[in-house]
């Protein structure tokens, strides 16, 4: 695209000089638009702080907007007119920015108008790049940016001719056609530009910014890209912002008047917010040394937990066996979870973390519940069952998706779907689009071998509808995770009709479908757990039992980790781990230390068995730490809270889930 760019200029540069003496109306040289707003080298100014962050400097502003604005007519200094073709730079952080906000990088506003002539503005997981046009503002959206983590990134942004194109940490550009080419003749006369604001308060940018460049005339990707640090590659960055931090000695002045003071706190939790930036903490209870940010405590020092223990911290009576539990916070009201619960006249329950505790919270009608998925779309916050029985003999099986109505504030009835003696359900997004996958079993008494089904929100219709079906062998669980720029979903297959020896299989999101990826022989596989240490990415199956067409079977074999092997682009075995009938496995951390807890439910004789959890120790990978004893060991998960770290495993042999507590040292 750069070529391309170039060449454009080249050609309207040759055309303009036939026609006559030329000149570009601004320096082509880079325009840093940052650095005109900033006090004189040095001095205080109200408003603007310099901020360290994550390695880096950058200014966060929080005076009047009119500080940070000049006329126009100091860049367009041959000329009035915006360049035809230009590229803006910018390296910024920003925290997560709520769904109805939205903040001004810079804008361009003609006299007291408050529509601006040009401007960036950013708003959650988008970025936009705003332009008058004739008679009516335009505005192009770049989707899924992924700008607002409160990670330092820098973008750019090239207009030529009727191409905008947003390259984010010299990544792969991003390209969105205008419905014209950008004017040649954008007139700049009595315009003011506005550095992170629109003139007024009200979205006014609120994290920090390292770099503002305009560049009229070419494409700043090929002159920042490739970069070693593409986070914070430097077209031209303020001089205030590369000084490195220096020592004061006794008879030197600050050198950043406007950096933070200094004070160190002790107690619990102390608030920090605007005014407790670059404040630190003393935490002795965690022990460790915090640093305000503006926004959060970040980690200077401290002592990794380190888990010591597990102990008993509750015993939750449930509506009968449960086989599945889903813990699930739901933003502003709290931490609940939901059991999967076999009896289908008492249904199955929803729990809320109260006081330390989980405490019933409502009941809802499920006929043989064996999982719950919790999702959102958009601010929508759902729960579907996996039925799999029908409400009365004959009946078709249905199962339900729930929404939670904030204003009942309690889960009600929303679609049904109707599936076949349904296992699980997976949601996941791909590309700001929302799916759920259900895991079909069998279909009436005896038939596996049927389709699984993949549903797709559709926005307009407001419901779930298919959007694939996928053969599978009494389906189990489906496991959605992302490598990278790639969409997986692997299938636990259970049962054929006559062996539990069978594939189970991993597919890959390519063309608008999944495709087969690789096929894997499992043993009445039931779960599938994906997790990455470091940037290592493993995927563990608990197989349930070994049943062979000649009517053996075992109980006691293996459960598999395999690693993703980046040479031959396929799961190859990393570990194979002794297990008695594994439902379940869970992985979770503590402090530095990864951990991976199974389900044992049955060796042939007792469902009365220890269930493990093992302690990554590298290269000799998983080793167990912990045995718990458990009955008929059906499901683990694990969930924090403010007071620590928890695990809750349900029986699907007895009524009674326990909540053990992770004790830490
Ligand atoms: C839910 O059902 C259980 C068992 O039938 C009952 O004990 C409990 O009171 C019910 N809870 C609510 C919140 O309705
Ligand atoms: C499924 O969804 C993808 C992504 O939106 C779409 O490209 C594809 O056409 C859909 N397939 C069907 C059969 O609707
Ligand atoms: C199960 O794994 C162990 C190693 O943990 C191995 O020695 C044994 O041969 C495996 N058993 C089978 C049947 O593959
Ligand atoms: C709490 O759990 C979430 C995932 O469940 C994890 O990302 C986070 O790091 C945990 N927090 C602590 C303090 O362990």
């Amino acid at each position: 695209m750069s070529e391309l760019l170039l060449a454009c200029v080249l050609l309207s540069w040759i055309v303009t000089c036939q026609s006559g003496p030329w000149r570009p109306c601004t320096d082509l040289l880079p325009l840093d638009l940052l650095s005109r707003v900033l006090p004189v080298s040095g001095r205080a100014q109200d408003g603007i702080r310099m901020v360290q962050s994550r390695g880096a400097r950058g200014f966060q502003f929080s005076g009047s907007p009119q500080l940070f604005s000049f006329p126009a007519s100091q860049l367009f200094i041959n000329c009035n007119f915006f360049p035809a073709e230009f590229s803006v730079v910018v390296t910024l952080k920003i925290p997560q920015m709520p769904p109805e906000k939205s903040e001004y990088i810079f804008t361009l506003l003609e006299g007291d108008s408050e529509e601006p002539l040009l401007g960036l503005r950013l708003s959650q997981n988008k970025f936009h790049f705003l332009q008058k046009g004739h008679g009516s503002r335009k505005r192009i959206t770049f989707k899924a940016v992924g700008l607002d983590d409160n990670r330092w990134h820098t973008v750019v942004l090239a207009v030529t001719g009727r191409y905008t194109i947003l390259t984010v940490d010299c990544g792969t550009p991003l390209e969105l056609v205008l419905e014209r080419s950008f004017p040649d003749n954008l007139d700049t006369t009595g315009s003011t530009f506005f550095i992170a604001s629109r003139r007024r308060w009200n979205g006014l940018f609120s994290g920090l910014m390292r770099q503002l460049v305009l560049l009229p005339g070419s494409d700043a990707t090929s002159q920042i890209c490739p970069s070693s640090e593409p986070q914070l590659s430097a077209l031209s960055v303020p001089q205030a912002l590369l000084h490195l931090p220096i020592k004061p000695s006794s008879t030197d002045l600050p050198l950043h008047p406007y950096e933070a003071e200094v004070r160190v706190t002790a107690g619990v939790s102390p608030p920090c917010g605007h005014s407790e930036e670059g404040q630190l903490w003393f935490n002795t209870l965690k022990r460790g040394l915090f640093l305000c940010d503006g926004i959060v405590w970040l980690t200077m020092l401290q002592v990794k937990e380190k888990l010591d223990y597990v102990e008993d911290h509750q015993d939750l009576f449930t509506n009968s066996e449960t086989f599945d539990i889903e813990v699930f916070h739901i933003p502003s009201v709290g931490l609940f979870m939901a059991t999967a619960n076999r009896d289908s006249n008492l249904g199955s329950g929803i729990y809320k973390w109260t006081d330390g505790r989980f405490e019933r919270y409502q009941n809802i009608s499920t006929y043989d519940a064996k999982a719950w998925q919790y999702f959102t779309v958009g601010k929508k916050k759902f729960l579907v069952v996996a039925n799999c029985r029908s409400k009365d003999a004959g009946d078709q099986e249905q199962s339900v998706i729930y929404k939670w109505s904030s204003r009942k504030l309690k889960f009600i009835h929303y679609q049904t779907l109707i599936t076949h003696s349904a296992r699980d359900w997976e949601a996941f997004s791909i590309q700001d689009e929302t799916f759920l996958a259900v895991a079909n079993h069998r279909q009436g008494e005896r038939n596996h071998n049927i389709d699984s089904v993949i549903y797709k929100w559709n926005p307009v219709a407001q419901f779930f509808e298919v959007n694939q079906t996928i053969p599978t062998t009494g389906a189990y669980d489906w496991e959605f995770f992302t490598i990278g720029p790639y969409y997986f979903l692997a299938v636990a297959n259970t049962f054929n009709g006559r062996s539990t020896v069978i594939d189970s299989t991993i597919y890959i999101w390519l063309g608008g479908m999944f495709q087969t990826y690789q096929s894997i022989t499992t043993f009445g596989a039931i779960d599938w757990e994906m997790f990455q240490i470091e940037n290592r990415v493993f995927l563990a199956v608990a197989n349930s039992q070994m049943l062979t067409e000649e009517g053996k079977i075992l109980y006691s074999i293996n459960s598999t980790i395999y690693e993703l092997s980046m040479t031959s682009q396929t799961f190859i075995k990393f570990q194979e781990i002794e297990t008695n009938s594994a439902l379940d496995w869970e992985y979770f951390t503590v402090g530095d230390d990864r951990f991976l807890v199974v389900a044992n439910s049955y060796d042939g004789n007792s469902y009365s068995l220890n269930s493990v959890i093992y302690r990554w120790q590298g290269f000799e990978g998983f080793i167990p730490v912990h045995r718990l004893s458990t009955n008929g060991c059906r499901d683990w998960e694990y969930f924090n809270t403010t007071d620590g770290s928890y695990l809750i495993y349900s029986s699907a042999r007895a009524a009674l889930s326990k909540v053990l507590k992770l004790r830490t040292i």
